[in-house]
C-alpha cells in the first residue's frame, strides 16, 4: 500500500485555504493510503513566540482535524515535537546542504525582499526541517497547497544528495497537488494565507464568518448588470464547495443580471455553514474532550516513533555513528 505524508502548522484557526488544498484530501486519503499526518509545532516556533497560544492553536489544529473527519484508526496522527528524531535528522541534513541551496528558497527570499534582515537561522533552516519530517517515514506521496511545491522539490534534491553520499537509503518522494485547489483565493483575491489577513475560518463562529465573507472584495458592476463569474472571488470560492447544479445555478444568476454581490456572498455564506454544518458539532463537542484529544496524538506519536526511529537508525549507520 502507498503511503502519504503531510503536516500543517498550528499557526491559526485552519482557513479554507489549508481545507480544501490540503486538510480534505489528507482525511480522504487516509482511507486509501497508508498515512501520517502531523502538526508541525517545530516549524510554527519561527512565527509563534508565545508558549500558550502556540498550546492552544496545537490543541485546535489537532481538534479540528478530527472534527473534520480524521479517524485516528486509520491515520498516524502525531505531534512533530514529541518525536526528537525530526530534529537530530535535520541536523544531519544541515551537514550535507549547501548554503546557496537554501537562499533560493521562495520562503526565505520573501522575506528578505520584504526587508525582514534580520529572520531567524530557523527560518532559512526551513526547509531542511521539513526535508526531515518527511524522509523519516519514506512516503510515496506528499499531498499539500501549490506554496509547498518547491519544499518537496528540494526534499528530493536533499534524499538524492544524500542516497548519493551515503548509499541508498531515502525513497524519492512526489508532491501531490490537486489543481482545482492549488492555490485557494483570500477574501482580497490573493492566495488564502493568515499573513495576508485575507481568511475565511472554518471554525468561526457564524457572526465571525458573515463578517470574513461579506468581506470579500468584488467589483463595482451595479446589482441589475450582468456579472462575470470567472473574474469574482465569491464565485471561485462557491465553486470549490458548491455541487455541480448550484454551481451552475449561481453562474446563471451571474449572467442574467438583477443579483448583486450581497445576494452572493449571502449564498456563499449558506453554503459554507451548510457544508461544516457537522464538522462544526463535532468540534464543539470535542473541544472540552481534552483526555481523549491528547490520547489520540499520544497513540499517534507511538506509531510515528516506530518508523522515525527506524529511519533514523538506518541513517545513523550510513552516516558511521553506528
Ligand atoms: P500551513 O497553514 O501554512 O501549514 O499550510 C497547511 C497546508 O495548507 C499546506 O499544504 C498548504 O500548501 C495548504 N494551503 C495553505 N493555504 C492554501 C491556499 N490558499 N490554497 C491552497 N492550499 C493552501
Ligand atoms: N511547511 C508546511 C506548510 O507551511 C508544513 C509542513 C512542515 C509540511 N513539514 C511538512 C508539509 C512536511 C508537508 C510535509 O504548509
Amino acid at each position: 500500500m502507498k503511503r502519504i505524508l503531510s503536516g500543517v502548522q498550528p499557526s491559526g484557526r485552519a482557513h479554507l485555504g489549508n481545507y480544501l488544498g490540503a486538510i480534505r484530501q489528507h482525511i480522504e486519503m487516509a482511507e486509501k493510503f497508508e498515512a501520517y499526518l502531523f502538526i508541525a509545532d517545530l516549524h510554527a516556533l519561527t512565527t509563534t513566540k508565545d508558549p500558550q497560544l502556540m498550546r492552544e492553536q496545537t490543541y485546535d489544529l489537532a481538534v479540528s482535524y478530527l472534527a473534520l473527519g480524521l479517524n485516528p484508526e486509520h491515520t498516524v496522527f502525531f505531534k512533530q515535537s514529541d518525536l526528537s528524531e525530526h530534529a537530530e535528522l535535520c541536523w544531519i541534513f544541515d551537514c550535507i546542504v549547501k548554503m546557496p541551496f537554501l537562499e533560493r528558497a521562495h520562503a526565505w527570499k520573501d522575506a528578505q525582499a520584504k526587508g525582514k534582515k534580520e529572520t531567524s537561522v530557523g527560518l532559512f533552516n526551513y526547509p531542511i526541517l521539513q526535508a526531515a519530517d518527511i524522509l523519516l517515514y519514506q512516503p510515496d506521496l506528499v499531498p499539500v497547497g501549490q506554496d509547498q511545491k518547491q519544499h518537496i522539490e528540494m526534499t528530493r534534491d536533499i534524499a538524492i544528495t544524500f542516497n548519493n553520499t551515503f548509499g541508498e537509503t531515502f525513497k524519492i518522494p512526489e508532491p501531490h497537488i490537486k489543481k482545482e485547489v492549488a492555490v485557494v483565493p483570500g477574501t482580497d483575491g490573493q492566495k488564502m494565507s493568515k499573513s495576508y489577513g485575507n481568511t475565511i475560518e472554518i471554525f468561526a463562529d457564524e457572526k465571525e464568518l458573515k463578517k470574513q465573507v461579506m468581506g470579500i472584495v468584488t467589483s463595482s458592476v451595479p446589482l441589475e448588470d450582468p456579472k462575470d463569474p470567472k473574474s469574482c472571488n465569491v464565485f471561485q470560492l462557491y465553486k470549490l464547495l458548491g455541487t455541480d447544479k448550484e454551481v451552475k445555478d449561481l453562474e446563471d444568476k451571474y449572467l442574467k443580471g438583477g443579483f448583486g454581490y450581497g445576494d452572493a456572498k449571502k449564498t456563499l455564506l449558506a453554503k459554507i455553514l451548510d457544508h461544516f454544518s457537522q464538522a462544526q458539532e463535532k468540534y464543539q463537542e470535542l473541544y472540552p474532550k481534552k483526555d481523549y484529544v491528547y490520547g489520540v496524538i499520544e497513540e499517534g506519536n507511538k506509531k510515528a516513533k516506530i518508523m522515525a526511529s527506524k529511519t533514523l537508525e538506518e541513517v545513523k549507520k550510513k552516516v558511521g555513528y553506528k
